[in-house]
């Protein structure tokens, strides 16, 4: 008997609890289906018992083979949606978090409470800080990374979302010339000391985009101190669970007037905004 969509959910659901907790997996399989078959819930209520045409089943099996080795789901499919938006990602890219959107909120607040013109989105990956910038401000967007690999995913996510900015290849802000305007990053910040006690999935995602010196901390506190010496109105960061206060001292040592720490809803340091 050919297998039918409801019956490869279901054996989907089961092999993926080898690799998820169990009540990950049942959404895991949904997410193939949605994401992966282009088959939404609804369709697969009302077409469950119609047989899986070959080709899809041999894609899915494909896609088991190397998320049984661990690659994150986002790669096998190659994008993914944040803040309603699809971003191409591939392994020269991290997979955007949810909790960015905080440090995209932030930074909305703020570079509206300025009243600024321009803002530049540091360490841009996919694009998905500077893309969306560039979507829902009138501001100039400009963006760097150091990756070029990185880049040329942000270049196609930027034009098939038909948004304007620039982009630069570089270390931090020195690739921006001119005024600044508000400096926005979700940098790299895990402290490469805790390497052996991350989700094995982290492994699959470019140690550029995760792993910074100083316990994490270098590449904020170098943006801090660089955006202040070049007259940035404003600073929203993204920083890592029990960043907040050492960021804050250091911020404020370093001339910035006012620094307020965010948590996530787990209740972890997160955002930093400074004035
Ligand atoms: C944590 S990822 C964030 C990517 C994206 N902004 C996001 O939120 O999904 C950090 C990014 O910073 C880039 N990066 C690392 N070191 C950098 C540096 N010194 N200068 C500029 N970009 C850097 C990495 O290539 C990576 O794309």
């Amino acid at each position: 008997m050919p297998q039918t969509y409801h019956q490869l959910r279901l054996d989907l659901a089961t092999a993926l609890t080898q690799l998820v907790d169990p009540r990950e997996a049942n959404a895991e399989a949904i997410r193939w289906f949605e994401e992966g078959l282009d088959k939404s819930r609804a369709w697969i209520a009302a077409h469950g018992e119609e047989a899986v045409p070959a080709e899809a089943r041999r894609q899915v099996s494909e896609w088991l083979r190397r998320r049984k080795k661990g690659e994150p789901w986002a790669y096998l499919v190659g994008w993914t949606e944040w803040r309603g938006r699809r971003f191409e990602v591939n392994p020269d890219t991290l997979i955007p978090r949810p909790e960015t959107e905080l440090v995209l909120e932030a930074a909305l607040e703020l570079g509206h409470r300025l009243k600024v013109q321009r803002a530049v989105d540091v360490g841009t990956g996919s694009g998905i800080l500077g893309i969306s910038l560039a979507l829902e401000t009138p501001w100039d967007i400009c963006v760097s990374d150091i990756s070029e690999g990185a880049l040329v995913v942000a270049r196609r996510n930027a034009t098939s979302l038909g948004a304007k900015l620039t982009f630069h290849c570089g270390h931090l802000l020195d690739p921006i010339q001119g005024p600044l305007g508000l400096v926005v990053s979700n940098p790299p910040y895990v402290d490469p000391a805790d390497q052996s006690t991350l989700q094995p999935e982290l492994a699959w995602e470019p140690a550029s985009a995760l792993f910074a010196q100083e316990h994490g901390l270098a590449l904020n506190l170098e943006l801090l101190r660089e955006a202040k010496r070049r007259g940035a109105p404003g600073c929203v960061l993204e920083i890592g669970a029990g960043q907040g206060e050492t960021l804050k001292n250091k911020g404020l040592a370093l001339g910035w007037k006012r620094i307020q720490i965010h948590r996530d809803l787990a209740g972890h340091d997160r955002v930093l905004m400074a004035v």
